[in-house]
């Protein structure tokens, strides 16, 4: 097992100072994930990065104050309210910056598959400590003894959706290398406050079932024995002709006349066919209800769009229902079609309506995870249920800090059932792969029922 010592950790704060106030947070913040959301990237520096001591750190430490300037709010503090509501406190406190040293070579890792390995990569973070202490970004520097880094970026959720997170560490790489700012982000959230009005004058009328308790396995009470099950990861790639084969199956058989002209998509075939085999592996009832989430980007879908740097949770998330045995037996249109109505429900006035409903709740607690998934908190998208959630549009891959473009860039981890991922192959060969939690036992058939078809 690889062994990962801490060598130094410090706090950066922003190069200049910046505004310096609470900053309210929308409801999009405080709902779903409070945790701070991990990602990996791997690197193989050369030439004088890899002779010159703490040029990494040194120069990752100098560019991270400089580019909090312009993303102030990360280098602030979650202040806790009534409700279990939140609010941004703009203090320029700092992020936190660790340097580690592995007394192993990159190889260890293999090909990247996510294993126990890349835990060592990832700082633990206390939730267990005051909120307000705790840093919204935390990155870990890991040295191989080869030259090798992983770099680690784990973001608070509340503060940022993957889009943002992704924006910010693109423009910090931007500035590491010696480039300017390209983007600045766009960073006053009050366009996604809910609407000042009372909850009569709401027209038209919505029902926000995306905030119901996710189905439950026929028989049990709650989920609590299958929060427990021991879990395990995958990633399972496909082929552009393989999604091509998913796209022309789910299209041959699509209801037309319900769903207009446009052929369904990478994701909705790819999303769908998740669920179809996650149906049959987790053995179901036929008549076992299952909730597919999806989580949609609202930056152009609200009237008028929000700025395209918007920065901040400019997602919501909506679930797609069925039941295990009318998404297995019938054509794979049907679970495709289930999950674009669910896609095609978030209007505008759905994206309002929602802001208004969750203004309008006492407490946010129920629909919060704060804590490690396994520790109980938050609804369960583990079975029956599966979230899918797109990184297809995100700018992913091609991350140079000045030593070269990743060789892996992947999610730190993620460990609950359900939880599944779609992203591009790094080729650009038009593969996809699909990064899938789920109970271990289900996991063999699984994979089995994935591929089985493509061999026909
Ligand atoms: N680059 C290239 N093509 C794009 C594109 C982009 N950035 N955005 C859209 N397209 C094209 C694609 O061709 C796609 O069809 P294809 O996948 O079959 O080739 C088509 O437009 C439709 O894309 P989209 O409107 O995004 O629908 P979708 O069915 O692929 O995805 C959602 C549905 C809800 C997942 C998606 O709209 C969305 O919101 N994604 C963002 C999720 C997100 O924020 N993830 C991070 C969470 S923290």
């Amino acid at each position: 097992m690889m062994r990962v010592v801490l060598i130094r950790s410090c706090l950066v704060q922003p190069a200049e100072p910046t505004w310096n106030g609470p900053m309210p947070l929308t409801e999009f913040d405080q709902t779903g994930s409070l945790s701070h959301i991990p990602t990996t990237y791997i690197y193989r520096p050369s030439g004088t990065w890899l002779t010159q001591k703490d040029a990494i750190f040194t120069t990752l430490k100098t560019s991270l104050s400089r580019i909090l300037v312009h993303f102030y709010p990360l280098a602030g503090r979650l202040r806790c309210l009534d409700g279990a509501r939140f609010l941004l406190e703009c203090n320029g406190k700092g992020v936190q910056l660790i340097q580690a040293e592995a007394d192993a070579d990159l190889d260890i890792l293999g090909d990247f598959t996510p294993s126990p390995h890349f835990y060592h990569l990832i700082p633990p973070i206390n939730y267990q400590a005051p909120i307000e202490e705790t840093p919204l970004v935390i990155v870990q520097l890991t040295k191989f003894k080869c030259g090798g880094i992983a770099l680690n970026f784990s973001i608070s959720h509340a503060v940022a959706d993957g889009q943002s997170a992704l924006h910010f560490i693109t423009e910090w790489a931007n500035l590491a290398r010696g480039d300017s700012l390209r983007n600045p982000p766009f960073l006053d959230r009050k366009l996604l406050r809910a609407r000042d009005r009372p909850p009569s004058a709401q027209v038209p009328c919505f029902v926000h079932e995306q905030f119901d308790p996710p189905p439950l396995v026929i028989g049990h009470p709650n989920c609590e024995n299958e929060r427990k099950k021991e879990t395990t990861v995958a990633m399972l790639k496909l082929t552009k002709i393989q999604v091509e084969m998913l796209k022309n199956e789910a299209n041959r058989t699509r209801p037309l006349n319900e769903l207009g002209d446009r052929g369904f998509t990478r994701y909705e075939v790819i999303a769908a066919h998740i669920w179809r085999c996650a149906c049959r592996a987790r053995g179901h009832l036929y008549e076992q209800r299952t909730g597919l989430g999806v989580c949609l980007d609202i930056r152009n879908r609200v009237q008028p769009p929000l700025p395209e740097k918007y920065f901040g949770n400019g997602i919501i998330d909506v679930v797609a229902t069925g039941l295990s045995g009318d998404l297995v037996t019938r054509p794979s249109s049907y679970a495709a079609s289930r999950i674009r109505e669910a896609i095609n429900r978030v209007s505008s006035e759905f994206v309002y309506s929602t802001l208004d409903h969750l203004k309008n709740l006492k407490d946010f607690s129920g629909l919060q995870d704060i804590y490690d998934v396994k520790t109980n908190q938050g609804p369960f998208y583990g079975n029956p249920n599966l979230g899918v959630v797109s990184w297809l549009a995100l700018p992913l891959y091609g991350t140079d800090f000045g030593w070269g473009k990743e060789i892996f860039m992947g999610p730190g981890n993620h460990d609950c059932d359900g939880d599944s991922l779609i992203l591009p192959g790094r080729d650009g060969d038009g593969s996809i792969v699909v990064a899938l939690c789920l109970q271990a036992a289900c996991m063999e058939d699984f994979q089995k029922f994935f591929y089985q078809d493509f061999r026909n």
